[in-house]
């Protein structure tokens, strides 16, 4: 009851829903797609631009996974929220990691004796920063941004960010799972309806665009150096969730009152009982998620990309 009660008044910080989901996006990312980026990188050191970076994890995974070791690393993300986060962190991690840490605000330099990565943040929708980009990297990143975005027409303008690669991960593909059912046709038309507002976003985005990618990035003229799933499965061992993922279940569940509260096809009080017996099942470390999504290492085989 005293969890229960923590459940219902927690605060919904962004920000802690991204530091949450990052155990879940360790095991999720396919590590074929990430072995076919670590022998696609050209020698370092090289230019990374991360689109839709939210506050830095993929950086820190990176390094921590020891995937770069000399970089300029630009993140963009139009939340000022983020990007603020996102440079007072780096340099707690970057420390943890027994990096050391010079600048501050917009820029920042992480470094040993081996590894020397230069950081610049950028508050900025992605578009207007296509427009202003003056150098392109030698490798974009995307890490649960492609869904957003209004496809495809957001593809090609994404693409000339970059000269060589393009690794596009955790791309939305049409399937969520909750266990245990709870009503097997109201699970159901809650899935459903949830993956409709996801199709119906006024910014743009796709429900199925992991497996759309593969004819965006075709027609865009890229090649597909790599493929897979990167499903996020979010299960209880023991009764526990590991690190932060209570969390980040709790967060799930907000994105679906949010999307789905009012809904003229939703019963409220069938869906108001159906959210608090998911809260609860996190609460006993019953509720497993699981949600499938798509990696892609995109390179550039033709002119199509060059200015
Ligand atoms: C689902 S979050 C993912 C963040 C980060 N890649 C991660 O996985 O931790 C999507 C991010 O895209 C950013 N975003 C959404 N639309 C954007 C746009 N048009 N331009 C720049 N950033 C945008 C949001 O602020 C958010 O931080």
């Amino acid at each position: 009851m005293v969890a229960m009660t923590k459940a219902l008044n927690m605060e919904y910080s962004f920000q802690r829903y991204l530091l949450a989901k990052q155990s879940v996006d360790d095991r999720a990312l396919n590590k074929d797609v990430l072995n076919a980026l670590k022998l696609n990188l050209p020698q370092q050191p090289i230019r990374i631009i991360e689109v839709g970076a939210g506050i830095g994890t993929m950086l820190r995974r990176l390094a921590r996974w020891d995937v770069i070791q000399r970089a300029e690393y630009v993140m963009v993300d139009e939340m000022a929220e983020n990007a603020a986060y996102a440079s007072e962190w780096a340099k707690v991690w970057a420390e943890e990691a027994g990096l050391s840490v010079e600048g501050s605000g917009k820029r920042l330099r992480l470094f040993d004796e081996r590894r020397d990565i230069r950081i610049r943040f950028e508050r900025a929708d992605v578009f207007d920063f296509i427009q202003k980009n003056q150098t392109r990297a030698d490798l974009l990143i995307a890490h649960a941004f492609l869904d957003l975005l209004p496809m495809p027409e957001s593809l090609p303008k994404l693409l000339s960010l970059t000269k060589e690669l393009a690794w596009l991960t955790i791309n939305f593909d049409g399937v969520t799972t909750f266990e245990p059912t709870i009503d097997a046709a109201l699970d159901a038309q809650i899935e459903r309806l949830y993956h409709k507002t996801m199709d119906a976003r006024p910014r743009g985005g796709d429900s199925r665009s992991g497996r759309h990618l593969f004819g965006h990035l075709r027609k865009a003229g890229a090649e597909v150096l790599a493929a897979g799933a990167s499903d996020w499965v979010v299960y209880a061992l023991n009764g526990n969730y590991p690190d932060d993922e209570a969390y980040f279940l709790r967060f799930i569940l907000r994105f679906f009152e949010e999307s789905l509260a009012g809904h003229p096809e939703l019963d409220a009080e069938a869906f108001a009982s159906w959210l608090r017996e998911r809260r609860a099942q996190i609460e006993r470390g019953e509720l497993t998620y699981i949600a499938h999504q798509m990696d892609f290492l995109a390179g550039a085989p033709s002119s199509a990309w060059r200015r």
